[in-house]
């Protein structure tokens, strides 16, 4: 089973931070993510500054576009951004208007979805979905457990590449043992971390012990 890829996003709520700990742990990372926060306080200028460090690796915007797809899609693109996410809530011709704009579209998944429109997704031709719990949800509480495994694993039946993020640490990752989780995606797993590098390294070795190089 391939190795999940690690992604870490940069939820910074400025860019000085964000670009000193892309700094310490982009060549120990798969992909980078201007995350949602940084993306709404620094705009573009934070994807821009991210790919002319890493010319290489792919960069996902978080901007979990919910209309207006072209425009925002377009933007992020000419910005340097290879992915972006939209969320759930999108419109089909939103997504695919996205979709035209971007090298792959990323269907954020929060609150209410269905598996019917999780196909309909399929049939539009967007095959990754981020199962999410909420940074808010979690904050009230919320745990990983069994019932998100499970709609991980009927996600991935139905052919979706699925990322899974939201609180994570390497203790989490043990639960998905056996899933093929195309990526995990941190942010202060890494970020809050005391030493960031060493935290990204901590996920990688963990990802290589549980699914291989
Ligand atoms: C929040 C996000 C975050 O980028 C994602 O959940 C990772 O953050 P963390 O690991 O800090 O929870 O998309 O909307």
């Amino acid at each position: 089973m391939a190795k999940p890829n690690l992604q870490i996003a940069l939820d910074h709520s400025d860019l000085p931070s964000a670009l000193k700990d892309v700094k310490n742990v982009g060549d120990i990372v798969d992909i980078l993510e201007v995350g949602t926060i940084l993306v709404l306080q620094e705009g573009d200028q934070a994807i821009k500054c991210v790919r002319a460090m890493y010319p290489e690796k792919t960069i996902v915007a978080d901007t979990k576009c919910a209309d207006a797809g072209t425009t925002v899609a377009g933007n992020v693109a000419k910005a340097g951004a290879d992915w972006m996410t939209v969320i759930c809530a999108a419109t089909i011709p939103t997504m695919k208007a996205a979709a035209k704009e971007v090298k792959d579209l990323q269907v954020e998944l929060y609150g209410d979805w269905t598996y019917d429109q999780a196909q309909e997704w399929l049939d539009a031709g967007i095959d990754q979905a981020i199962y999410h719990q909420s940074r808010d949800a979690l904050f009230a509480g919320e745990t990983w457990g069994e019932k998100d495994l499970t709609k991980v694993k009927k996600l991935i039946d139905m052919g979706f590449r699925v990322s899974v993020t939201g609180g994570l640490d390497v203790d989490t990752l043990k639960l998905f043992e056996g899933i093929p989780v195309y990526t995990f995606i941190t942010g202060r797993g890494i970020t809050a971390a005391e030493n960031p590098a060493k935290a990204a390294q901590a996920f990688q070795d963990e990802l290589i012990r549980l699914w291989g190089e």
